[in-house]
C-alpha cells in the first residue's frame, strides 16, 4: 500500500530525466522488478513515462506488479498495517477510532466487501468485530499473504477472491457495506466502472468508503523530503503514470483523478457523497512510507477518504 518512489521520468523531447510527480502508492523505491541490489536494478529498472493506458493494459500491468512486489510490500509495511487492524492510510488513521463505516458495534453481522484487500488485514479486523467480510484482490500473491497470516489457524475464516474490481463476481445486492483502503481505485483506467460495480453488489442504501492518494499529491515529486514540496507537473494533467519494460510494455500504472473528478465519479456511479476525510498527520506517527512523511504530512494532505452511500434516488431517476 501507498509506497512511493520519486520515480524518474524520461520526459518527451530531449530525453531529459526528471522526477515524475505521480503519487505512486504501490511503488517501491528501488529494485521494482525484484532486483534489490542497485546494479542489477539499474539494468532492468522500468522507464517511467506519462502516456495513455487502457483498462486491460492497466489491469495486466498492475496484476504483474503486485504479484512481483507483494513480498517486499508486506515485509516493508506489514508491521505498520498490523495483522488485525483496519488502517486507512499512511497517516495511520484507524477505523477503530474513525468509525467511517459506521459505529463499530453496528458492524456485527454485516456482509462486507473489501476491494483491493491485499493481505486482508482490514477484513481480519472486520471479522473481529463480528462482520462477515469477503476480501477481493487482483493479485494472487497478495492473497497468498492473507493465507500466510492465517497460517496455523483454520484458514482466514472468510472468503478470499481473486478478481478485478472492474468486474465483481458477485450477484446484485450481495453486501451491506463495501470498503477499500487504497485498493484498486488508484490503479484503474475506468474508476466509474469500478464504482458502478460496487454499487451493483451493494444492497439499497449500502455504504461504500474508499481511500486513495490525495489528488493534490499528483503535482509534486513523490519524495518524503523537502524536494517533495515543490510543484513539478500539472495537477490537471490526467495522463497516467506508466512504468515500461524494455519492450515498452506497461509494468505498473497509476491513474490520476482531480478532487472534482472523484466527486463526479462517485455521483455518476449512483452514490451520494456523505463526506471527504483528509486525515491530518498525527504527532505520534514518525513513520515514513514512500513519499508520505511527517514533514510533508504536517503541511499537505496525503490521503482522501470518500464516504458514500448507495443513492436510491439515482436509480429511480435512471428508470424514469
Ligand atoms: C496499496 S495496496 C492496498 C491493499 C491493502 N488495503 C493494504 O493497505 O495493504 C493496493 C491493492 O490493490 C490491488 N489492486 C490493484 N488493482 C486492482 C484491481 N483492478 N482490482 C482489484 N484489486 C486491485 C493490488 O493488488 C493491491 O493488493
Amino acid at each position: 500500500m501507498y509506497d512511493t518512489a520519486g520515480a524518474m521520468n524520461k520526459e518527451d523531447g530531449g530525453g531529459e530525466i526528471r522526477p515524475v510527480a505521480a503519487a505512486d502508492p504501490g511503488r517501491i523505491p528501488t529494485g521494482v522488478t525484484g532486483h534489490p541490489d542497485g546494479a542489477a536494478a539499474e539494468e532492468t529498472e522500468p522507464a517511467a513515462v506519462r502516456r495513455q493506458s487502457g483498462l486491460h493494459d492497466s489491469s495486466r500491468a498492475n496484476r504483474g506488479w503486485w504479484d512481483s512486489n507483494a513480498d517486499e510490500y508486506q515485509d516493508d509495511h506489514g508491521a505498520f498495517l498490523g495483522d488485525v487492524r483496519f488502517v486507512w492510510c499512511p497517516e495511520g488513521l484507524d477505523e477503530a477510532q474513525a468509525g467511517l463505516l459506521g459505529p463499530v458495534a453496528a458492524l456485527r453481522g454485516l456482509s462486507v466487501l473489501e476491494v483491493g484487500a491485499g493481505a486482508a488485514q482490514c477484513s481480519r479486523w472486520l471479522v473481529a468485530q463480528g462482520a462477515r467480510p469477503v476480501a477481493l484482490d487482483l493479485s494472487h500473491r497478495q492473497l497468498q499473504h492473507a493465507l500466510r497470516i492465517s497460517d496455523g489457524e483454520d484458514g482466514p475464516g472468510f472468503p478470499l477472491v481473486e478478481a478485478d474490481a472492474s468486474a465483481l463476481p458477485f450477484a446484485d445486492g450481495s453486501f451491506d457495506l463495501a470498503c477499500s483502503a487504497f485498493g484498486a481505485l488508484p490503479f484503474v483506467a475506468d474508476p466509474v466502472r469500478v464504482l458502478r460495480e460496487v454499487r451493483r453488489v451493494l444492497r439499497p442504501g449500502g455504504r461504500w468508503v474508499f481511500s486513495v492518494t490525495h489528488p493534490f499529491r499528483w503535482a509534486l515529486p513523490d519524495e518524503p523530503g523537502p524536494e517533495g514540496l515543490t510543484v513539478l507537473t500539472s495537477y490537471f494533467d490526467r495522463t497516467p503514470y506508466v512504468e515500461e519494460d524494455e519492450e515498452g510494455r506497461a509494468v505498473y500504472v497509476e491513474h490520476h483523478r482531480t478532487m472534482g473528478d472523484r466527486v463526479r465519479d462517485v455521483t455518476a456511479a449512483g452514490f451520494r457523497l456523505l463526506d471527504v476525510v483528509e486525515p491530518e498527520w498525527p504527532d505520534w506517527n514518525e513513520q515514513e512510507w514512500g513519499g508520505w512523511s511527517p514533514l510533508r504530512g504536517r503541511l499537505i494532505p496525503g490521503t482522501a477518504i470518500f464516504v458514500c452511500e448507495r443513492d436510491e434516488a439515482y436509480a429511480q431517476g435512471r428508470q424514469a
